[in-house]
């Protein structure tokens, strides 16, 4: 039993970190498409998953400090003041976003910092 069983742990551990560390989470941003980063499709998506329980215009006043992210002009609004990629990336002197949650994906940060530096068009 001993014999078969060190060989087979070391199998499942290094079996198990190959799959995970290199193919999956190789290099930052691997596996991340930001080939397409249209507002429409991709970050409303992701405000809606992540963000309107709390900012969508009707809970806002009550849940999301009066802050409006379900629009686009709203939305803007807070890519040009630098809140918008402050709060998501957690960076000091922002309030860390979402509130109480986990923190978006990097790839999810990685969509919107490229949808802002393409402009953050209303597409
Ligand atoms: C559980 C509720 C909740 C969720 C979910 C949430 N927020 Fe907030 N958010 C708040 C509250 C409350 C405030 C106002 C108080 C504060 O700044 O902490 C706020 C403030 C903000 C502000 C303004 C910060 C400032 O300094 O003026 C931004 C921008 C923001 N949130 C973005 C987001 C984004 C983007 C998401 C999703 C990734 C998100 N929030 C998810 C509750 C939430």
């Amino acid at each position: 039993m001993k014999k078969i069983f060190l060989p087979l742990v070391l199998f499942i551990l290094t079996g198990c970190y190959y799959d995970s560390e290199e193919a999956l989470f190789g290099k930052p941003g691997a596996g991340c498409n930001t080939d397409i980063t249209n507002f429409s499709t991709e970050i409303k998506p992701i405000l809606q998953s992540n963000c309107l329980t709390c900012h969508s215009n009707s809970a806002a006043p009550s849940s999301g400090g009066g802050v409006k992210l379900q629009d686009y002009a709203d939305v803007k609004t807070y890519v040009d003041n630098g809140k918008l990629i402050g709060t998501i990336e957690h960076s000091s002197g922002y309030s860390p976003m979402p509130k109480g949650g986990g923190k978006l994906s990097d790839c999810n940060i990685l969509i919107m910092n490229t949808w802002i530096s393409k402009g953050a068009l209303n597409n």
